[in-house]
């Protein structure tokens, strides 16, 4: 992708930056719809079969972020099907509520702003999206401090290969070698930030 059109795409999501993009949701109805999500975000170490990775952690993870997901996998767009089968019967509102309960999970590290990271060469690109501490800078931009590092290599392999499509993500992810991605996912994981939220 040509790097004229990259900064074209970032100008116009500056211009849509200012107002959220869902409706804010109620935390506390968010936290008992939330139960039957535990049975797999709320273990830690939870692992999908196949292929083999821990299931994402959500606590303190961005609200319009998880709502965008949720939308994404209730209307086919993001494949998955598990995660699909959890998301069909949800209403707008029961994603908008459930986001609020994931992103207000006590989190000291977020809440604080996220810890001093490393300058690392391969992030120099991500930064201006996913923060210089691994934390998203708008909120529809996923947080990836603290997250499973092979969660986060499973999500970079399939933007890379074209499985999870972003007009944002799949022109970063399209270069990168399997090596990249291990070290990019490592530096991500080994920042402090989401938490898994528990039963
Ligand atoms: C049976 C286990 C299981 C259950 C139950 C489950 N999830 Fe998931 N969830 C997963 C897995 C595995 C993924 C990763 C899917 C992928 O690769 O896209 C995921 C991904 C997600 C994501 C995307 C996270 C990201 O960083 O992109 C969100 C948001 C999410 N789940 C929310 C929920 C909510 C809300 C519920 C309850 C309504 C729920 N999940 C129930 C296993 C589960
Ligand atoms: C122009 C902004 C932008 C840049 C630069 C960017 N990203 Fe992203 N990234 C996004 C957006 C937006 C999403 C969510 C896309 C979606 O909904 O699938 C995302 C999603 C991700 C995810 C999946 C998170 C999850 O929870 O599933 C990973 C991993 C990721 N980015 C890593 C990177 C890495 C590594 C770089 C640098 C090589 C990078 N990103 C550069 C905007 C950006």
């Amino acid at each position: 992708m040509k790097l004229a059109y990259r900064w074209a795409i970032l100008i116009a999501l500056g211009a849509f930056s200012a107002a959220p993009v869902f409706a804010e949701g109620d935390a506390e109805r968010g936290e008992v719809l939330a139960y039957s999500c535990l049975g797999c975000h709320g273990i830690e170490g939870y692992r999908n079969a196949y292929p083999s990775f821990r299931v994402p952690k959500l606590g303190g993870q961005k609200a319009d972020y998880i709502a965008a997901a949720l939308r994404g996998y209730r209307d086919g767009e993001r494949d998955h099907g598990t995660m699909q089968g959890q998301a069909v019967s949800l209403s707008d509102q029961d994603i908008d509520d459930l986001a609020a309960y994931f992103a207000s999970y006590p989190n000291e590290t977020i809440a604080a702003g996220g810890e001093q990271a490393p300058e690392f060469d391969k992030a120099a690109t991500c930064v201006a999206c996913h923060g210089g501490n691994g934390i998203g800078v708008q909120p529809t931009w996923p947080t990836l401090a603290g997250q499973h590092e092979d969660y986060l290599v499973h999500a970079l392999k399939q933007y890379r290969d074209g499985v999870r499509s972003n007009v944002l993500m799949m022109p970063m992810a399209s270069n990168l070698t399997d090596a990249d991605i291990r070290a990019l996912a490592a530096y991500y994981a080994g920042l402090k930030g989401l938490e898994t939220t528990e039963k």
